[in-house]
C-alpha cells in the first residue's frame, strides 16, 4: 500500500516523527582557521596544503570560516535556523599538539566554550572525534597504517569525553573512514597524498581499530551519551545487466560499503573484496575484529550520491543531473540504500543522516544568495528519506552539511556547500535561500 506524502515541496518538520533530530554540521579544519594558535600542533592537512598542485585554488585551513574567533555569533547563527542539533568536530592537534602524551588544556577549553555556548541555546552538541586532521608527528610515525595511531586515538578520545563528557549528547569516532583511508593512501587525493594500496587497507584497518578501542574510553567517560560512527555511504549500481557491469559494481560497493560495514556490523571482512585484494590485504589480530564489532548506539550515514559502474569504469549517467562537484542528483539513492542497509545488517543500529546536501555556483548579488538547486535538493533528500520512515528504517535524525561554505579539501574555497555564504574577504556570513528555507521548513 502507498501511503499519500506530501510533495518535495510542501514537506514540513511535522512530516517527520516527533522528536526527530534535525541539524547542520560542519568539521574543525573547513571552517576553524586559528591553526597555530592557543597551543595547537600542526596535522596532516596543514602539511598537505603546503605541497604545491595538491589544493586546487592553491589555499589552505589557515583563516577558513575564522570560525575560532567568531564561535558566538555562528552558534547565534545556527539557533537563529530553528536546528536543534549541531554537529562539529574537535580538532586532535587542538587537544594533544603532539598526537601523545600531556593535553593541551587551552585546546579543549575551546570545546567547552562551544558546547555550553550551544547548550545553552537549546540546541544538542553532536561531536565528531576525527574528521581527517591527524596530528602531523603521528603521520611522521607512520599515520593510520602503524597500529600505534589507533592506540593514540583512544587516549585522545578518552581526553575528549573525559572534560565535556555527558554534556555532548552524541560521539561519533570517526568520519568518513573511506576518505581518510583509501582516498587519502591509495587515490592520493587527500592528506597525506599517497598512492599505495596495500597502505591504504592497512590505514582502513587502523581506523576501525582506533575506534574499537575509542568505543570503551567513550563508554567510561561519558555513560550517558551515545556513541557510533559515520560512514559514507552510497548504492554501487551497474550501468547495464551485462555480467561484467554487474561485477563491477559489485565489486565497487564491496570496497565503498562493505569493507567499513561488514566488520562493523558483522566482525568480518568481505571475502569477495578480501580475495579481489589478496596481495594487499592488512595484518588483522585476534580479537581486533571483536573490538571493531562492539554494539553501536547510532550508524551515521554521510549519503551524497549513487556510483553507477560499468566493466570500463564509473561516471555519471548521460544527461543527468549534477553539482557543481560532479555528482549525480539521486534521491532515491538515500531511499534505497537505508532499505538494503534495513534488509542487510539485522540488529542494525538507529540511523542518523549526519550529512547530505550539495556544492552549486552561488554568487552574492544585493545581499541576498539564489539557490533554488540547493533548496530542491534537499527537498527531494528529506523526502527521499520520508521514503525510508514509510518503510520502517529506524533513523532518528537528519544533519544538513553545511552550515557554512568552508574550505572543501583538495577543492579548496571553489565548491561551496553551504547554507550560508561566506564572503571570504570580509567574513561576512549570509543565509541562503536554502537557510530562509531550511528555517521555514523546522518552524
Ligand atoms: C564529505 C565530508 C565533508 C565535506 C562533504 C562535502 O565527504 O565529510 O567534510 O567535505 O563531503
Amino acid at each position: 500500500m502507498t501511503q499519500t506524502r506530501p510533495a518535495p515541496d510542501t514537506l514540513r518538520r511535522s512530516d517527520f516523527p516527533a522528536g526527530f533530530t534535525f541539524g547542520i554540521a560542519t568539521s574543525a579544519y573547513q571552517i576553524e582557521g586559528a591553526t597555530s594558535e592557543d597551543g595547537r600542533g600542526p596535522s596532516i592537512w596543514d602539511t598537505f596544503c603546503r605541497e604545491p598542485g595538491r589544493i586546487r585554488d592553491g589555499s589552505s585551513g589557515d583563516v577558513a570560516c575564522d570560525h575560532y574567533h567568531r564561535w558566538e555569533a555562528d552558534l547565534d547563527l545556527i539557533a537563529a535556523l530553528g536546528v536543534n542539533a549541531y554537529r562539529f568536530s574537535v580538532a586532535w592537534p587542538r587537544v594533544q599538539p603532539d598526537g601523545r602524551g600531556p593535553v593541551n588544556a587551552a585546546g579543549l577549553d575551546f570545546y567547552e566554550r562551544l558546547t555550553d555556548g550551544l547548550l545553552a541555546r537549546g540546541i544538542e552538541p553532536h561531536v565528531t572525534l576525527y574528521h581527517w586532521d591527524l596530528p602531523q608527528p603521528l603521520q611522521d610515525t607512520g599515520g593510520w597504517p602503524n597500529r600505534d595511531t589507533a592506540e593514540r586515538f583512544a587516549e585522545y578520545a578518552a581526553a575528549v569525553a573525559g572534560r565535556l563528557g555527558d554534556r555532548v549528547r552524541s560521539y561519533a569516532t570517526l568520519n568518513e573512514p573511506w576518505c581518510s583511508s583509501i582516498l587519502s593512501y591509495e587515490i592520493g587525493e587527500h592528506a597525506p597524498g599517497l598512492r599505495d594500496r596495500r597502505l591504504a587497507l592497512a590505514a582502513a584497518h587502523g581506523l576501525l581499530l582506533g575506534h574499537g578501542l575509542a568505543l570503551p574510553e567513550l563508554r567510561r567517560q561519558a555513560p550517558r551519551a551515545a556513541a557510533g560512527i559515520v560512514l559514507n555511504l552510497g548504492p554501487q549500481m551497474p550501468a547495464s545487466d551485462r555480467p561484467e557491469d554487474v561485477a563491477a559494481a559489485r565489486l565497487a560497493d564491496g570496497r565503498f560499503n562493505r569493507w567499513f560495514l561488514e566488520p562493523l556490523l558483522r566482525g568480518e571482512y568481505p571475502r569477495d573484496v578480501w580475495e579481489a585484494c589478496r596481495a594487499d590485504v592488512p595484518e588483522v589480530r585476534e580479537g581486533d575484529l571483536a573490538l571493531i564489532a562492539a554494539p553501536l548506539d547510532f550508524l551515521g550515514v554521510n549519503y551524497y550520491s549513487r556510483g553507477v559502474l560499468s566493466a570500463s569504469g564509473g561516471g555519471v549517467p548521460a544527461g543527468a543531473p549534477v553539482t557543481a562537484m560532479g555528482w549525480e542528483i539521486y534521491p532515491q539513492g538515500l531511499t534505497d540504500l537505508l532499505l538494503r542497509l534495513q534488509a542487510d545488517y539485522p540488529g542494525l543500529p538507529p540511523i542518523l543522516i549526519t550529512e547530505n546536501g550539495a556544492a552549486f555556483t552561488d554568487r552574492l548579488e544585493e545581499g541576498q544568495v539564489h539557490d533554488p538547486e540547493r533548496v530542491r535538493y534537499l527537498q527531494t533528500h528529506l523526502a527521499a528519506l520520508r521514503r525510508a520512515l514509510d518503510a520502517g528504517v529506524d533513523v532518528r535524525g537528519y544533519f544538513a552539511w553545511s552550515l557554512m561554505d568552508n574550505f572543501e579539501w583538495a577543492y579548496g574555497y571553489e565548491k561551496r556547500f553551504g547554507l550560508v555564504y561566506v564572503d571570504y574577504p570580509t567574513q561576512t556570513r549570509v543565509l541562503k535561500d536554502s537557510g530562509h528555507w531550511y528555517r521555514q521548513f523546522l518552524r
